[in-house]
């Protein structure tokens, strides 16, 4: 089946695609959905509106935070190995791009072995438009063809248009927001728009010990919990009812058995309320919306999924604190 885009052109080095984004409709869907289910929950992808993916960008700068300027110094000190163990590729996508701010280290590697890359953003955000913008300015030799949509669309998209040698980033442990089961098959999502040769940089966020792990997801500031919030104000701005912020509270924690972190907003009371014609939804004093798993990984979880996604670890790098694996996968 082909892959269904628009392409726009936004100057010569510059294009955008836009695939199918879900829109609000099914965030309404969504959110009745999941504060009907037992336990009630809300998919971590709706944290990401605006506001949402600033305050995420907030959340990397806090000290306790470790996750995104872990991967980075990882990425700064590799990515020449990275560049040099991929030799003659001159193509490179992102998927879940958004300020490609740590791609800039892949990009200049690449860029240094090949002069011309062609770099291909993937978000649900329009935040490609600035960070494509501000790329161009950077990298001389850099072409940007940004694809706007979700990622399964997307990969679809890049299966059908490129057929030249490749390397696909998925950073920032972003895999660890989704099951197992899932993660298992977006893997194999992955490795099915994979040819022989390409490879796969994949972040993963390690088992560590639990104490620094529940600093990084309640940091001081209280960003996360803002963050965490946000859903709420979001459910507020598209029902147009006013659910009292004050009556949640952030709750995350480390689930040992379950191996990730969870987040949760905790209903403070009894209360209830109506979605618009969609019946009333009642919330018991402690009951919680489950808004978000972050799984952390052991090396072996991450070679399971590797082979079970038909692809093979040709190289990792961690830091000195043991705190994240990043790995090089090829097909
Ligand atoms: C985007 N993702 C990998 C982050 C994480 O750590 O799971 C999202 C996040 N949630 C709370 N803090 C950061």
């Amino acid at each position: 089946m082909s892959a269904d885009f628009k392409k726009e052109h936004i100057n010569s080095r510059f294009s955008l695609m836009h695939a199918g984004i879900s829109d609000d409709h099914s965030f309404a869907d969504e959110v009745i959905n999941g504060l009907r289910s037992e336990p009630k929950k809300i998919s971590p992808k709706y944290f990401y509106d605006d506001n949402g993916s600033d305050l995420f960008e907030k959340i990397c700068a806090t000290p306790e935070y470790y996750v995104t300027r872990t991967e980075a110094a990882i990425l700064k000190e590799h990515s020449r190995e990275i560049a040099v163990a991929n030799p003659g590729k001159n193509l490179v996508v992102e998927l879940g791009s958004g300020s490609s701010i740590k791609t800039r280290y892949i990009l200049s590697a690449f860029i240094r072995n090949t002069s011309q890359v062609t770099y291909v953003p993937i978000d649900v955000s329009q935040i490609l438009v600035q960070s494509g913008n501000a790329l161009l300015k950077e990298f001389e030799g850099l072409i940007v063809n940004g694809i706007i949509g979700e990622y399964e669309q997307a990969l679809e998209i890049v299966a059908e248009v490129y057929k030249q040698p490749k390397i696909i980033l998925f950073l920032g442990s972003s895999i660890g927001n989704f099951d197992l089961t899932y993660a298992e098959e977006f893997l194999k999502k992955i490795s099915a728009c994979m040819n022989k040769g390409d490879s796969l940089l994949i972040g993963f966020d390690l088992v560590k010990d639990e104490s620094v792990l529940n600093a990084a997801y309640n940091d001081k500031q209280g960003v996360t919990a803002e963050f965490n919030m946000n859903l709420l104000r979001r459910i507020n701005n598209e029902f147009e009812i006013m659910l009292n912020l004050n009556n949640f509270e952030h709750h995350a924690f480390f689930n040992p058995e379950k191996s990730r972190v969870e987040m949760h907003l905790v209903s403070k009371c009894d209360q209830s309320f109506s979605l618009n014609g969609s019946g009333e939804i009642k919330f018991k004093k402690n009951e919680t919306i489950h808004t978000e798993n972050s799984y952390k990984f052991t090396e072996k979880m991450i070679s399971d999924l590797a082979s079970a996604a038909g692809l093979n670890l040709q190289n990792s790098w961690k830091d000195n604190n043991n705190y994240f694996n990043l790995c090089l996968m090829g097909k």
